[in-house]
C-alpha cells in the first residue's frame, strides 16, 4: 500500500522559510524553488543509494540524481572510500595534477569527438568556452541554438532557453544586454529546414550549431531520424563547427554519450554532471586543431582557480570506473524502460492521455495525446496536471524533478522494487488525479 497521507514537513518548511531570507527564492538554483509546481520544496538531510531522506525523515525514492550526476547511486561507497583517500593529500592544488592526465585520459577514450580536453568547474562554464573557441576557430560571430535547449546560464544561451527559464516563464532574462544575443539565431529543434535557412540568410557569418543531442531541458525530447546526421551535414557543406551539448546525456546515455549512441561525431562536446561524480565538474573538448587554440597552447584565453580540482576528478574516475563494468548500461535501459512503460501504461489505465520515453538511463513523460517533437509541442502538454501528479508522487514518496520541463534519471541503485513501488504509487496518484 502507497502511503498518500499528507507529508509532515515542519522542519522543511521552518528551513526553507528561513532560507528565504537568506538567498533569493530561498534557494542556489532557481528549478529547487518547486515554483512550477507549487506548493514548498523539501529539504534535505542525507542520500544513498536510490534515496533521499529529507529533514524531517521522511524517505523518497529519488529519479533526479541531484539533476544527473549520481548514476552510480548517491554515496556510492567506492566514490566515497576513493574520496576520502584523496583527501587525505589536500583539498586543491592550484597546479597539475596526475589525477588530470587520468580523467583526460578516460574522457577521450569514451567519448568519438574528444582528441582532447579541458576541464572547467560546471555545464555553464564548459558551454561559455566552447562558445568563444566557435567563434575564435571560425572568425565567425553568429551561433544557432534551439528553441528549448539549455546551455547554462550565460549570457548569450538565454534565448529560448527551456528549463528553469520555461519553469519561471521568464522568455529571456533582464540583465542580458541586447548585444549579447543579437548573435545567438534560433530554430526549432529536430527542424532541419529552419537551420538550413539560417545558413542561408546568413551566409558565412554562423560560427557552428549547438545542440542537446538528446533533449532534457524541455523535458525529454528525441531527435528524429536523420536530425543529428542532417545537422553533421549542413554544418559541414556551410563550414561551421557542429556542437553537441552532453552535460546531461555524456555518459548517460551511453558510455559515449549521445554520439555514440547515434553514430554521429560533432568537431566539439561539452561534459559536465556525471564526470564529477557529484562533484563541481565540467568539460569540453574536441578536435585537437580546435582544441589547441585553448590557452595557453594557443590564443584562446580561458582559465580556473579550482579547474583539474582532485577531489572532483577522483570522483568522476571512479564513477566512470564503475560505468565501465559489464552490463551496466544493459541495466540501466532494462529498469528505465521499465519505470516508464510501467508509468505509461498507469496513466492510459487511469484515462489520462500521456506520452513518454527512455534511452538508457533517461526518461520523460508529458501529459498529452501528441508526440514531442519540439519545445512548442512540450508546451502544449498539461503542467497543471504534472503539478498534481508531482505533489501526488512527493507525497507517495517519490521524488520526481519538479517541473515538466526536465528529464528523469535513473541510477545504478535504483531496484526491482524501486520501481514496482513507484508504478504502484502512479497507479493511485493518478486515479486521484
Ligand atoms: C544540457 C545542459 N547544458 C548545460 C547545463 C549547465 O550545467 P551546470 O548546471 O553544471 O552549469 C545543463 C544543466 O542542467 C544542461 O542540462
Amino acid at each position: 500500500m502507497v502511503s498518500t497521507a499528507p507529508l509532515k514537513t515542519s522542519k522543511s518548511e521552518e528551513i526553507f522559510s528561513a532560507a528565504q531570507h537568506l538567498m533569493p527564492g530561498g534557494v542556489s538554483s532557481p528549478v529547487r524553488a518547486f515554483k512550477s509546481v507549487g506548493g514548498q520544496p523539501i529539504v534535505f538531510d542525507r542520500v544513498k543509494g536510490a534515496y533521499i531522506w529529507d529533514v524531517d525523515n521522511n524517505q523518497y525514492i529519488d529519479y533526479v540524481g541531484t539533476w544527473g550526476p549520481a548514476i552510480c547511486g548517491h554515496a556510492h561507497p567506492e566514490v566515497l572510500q576513493a574520496l576520502s583517500a584523496a583527501l587525505e593529500k589536500g583539498t586543491s592544488f592550484g597546479a597539475p595534477c596526475y589525477l588530470e592526465n587520468v580523467l583526460a585520459e578516460m574522457v577521450i577514450n569514451a567519448v568519438p569527438s574528444i582528441e582532447m580536453v579541458r576541464f572547467v568547474n560546471s555545464g555553464t562554464e564548459a558551454c561559455m568556452a566552447v562558445l568563444r573557441l566557435m567563434r575564435a576557430f571560425t572568425g565567425r560571430d553568429k551561433i544557432i541554438k534551439f528553441e528549448g535547449n539549455y546551455h547554462g546560464h550565460a549570457d548569450m544561451f538565454l534565448v529560448k532557453a527551456g528549463s528553469g527559464v520555461a519553469t519561471l516563464g521568464l522568455p529571456d532574462s533582464p540583465g542580458v544586454p541586447k548585444a549579447a544575443t543579437q548573435s545567438t539565431l534560433t530554430a526549432p529543434y529536430n527542424d532541419l529546414e529552419a537551420v538550413k535557412k539560417l545558413f542561408e540568410e546568413n551566409p558565412g557569418e554562423i560560427s557552428g550549431v549547438i545542440l542537446e543531442p538528446v533533449v532534457g531541458n524541455s523535458g525529454f525530447v528525441t531527435p528524429d531520424a536523420g536530425f543529428l546526421e542532417g545537422l553533421r551535414e549542413l554544418t559541414r557543406e556551410y563550414d561551421a563547427l557542429l556542437v553537441f551539448d552532453e552535460v546531461m546525456t555524456g555518459f548517460r546515455i551511453a558510455y559515449g554519450g549521445a554520439q555514440e549512441k547515434f553514430g554521429v561525431t560533432p568537431d566539439l562536446t561539452t561534459l559536465g554532471k556525471i564526470i564529477g561524480g557529484g562533484l563541481p565538474v565540467g568539460a569540453y573538448g574536441g578536435r585537437r586543431d580546435i582544441m589547441e587554440m585553448i590557452a595557453p597552447a594557443g590564443p584562446v584565453y580561458q582559465a580556473g582557480t579550482l579547474s583539474g580540482n582532485p577531489l572532483a576528478m577522483t570522483a568522476g574516475i571512479k564513477t566512470l570506473e564503475i560505468l565501465q563494468r559489464p552490463g551496466t548500461y544493459e541495466q540501466l535501459e532494462t529498469m528505465t524502460h521499465k519505470l516508464i512503460t510501467g508509468l505509461l501504461a498507469a496513466a492510459h489505465e487511469t484515462g489520462h492521455a500521456a506520452t513518454g520515453g527512455n534511452i538508457s538511463a533517461m526518461f520523460g513523460m508529458f501529459f498529452t495525446d501528441k508526440d514531442v517533437h519540439s519545445y512548442d509541442d512540450a508546451k502544449g502538454a498539461d503542467t497543471e496536471k504534472f503539478s498534481r501528479f508531482h505533489r501526488g508522487m512527493l507525497e507517495a514518496g517519490i521524488y520526481l524533478a519538479p517541473s515538466q520541463y526536465e528529464a528523469g534519471f535513473m541510477s545504478l541503485a535504483h531496484t526491482d522494487e524501486d520501481i514496482e513501488k513507484t508504478i504502484a504509487a502512479a497507479c493511485q496518484v493518478l486515479s486521484n488525479l
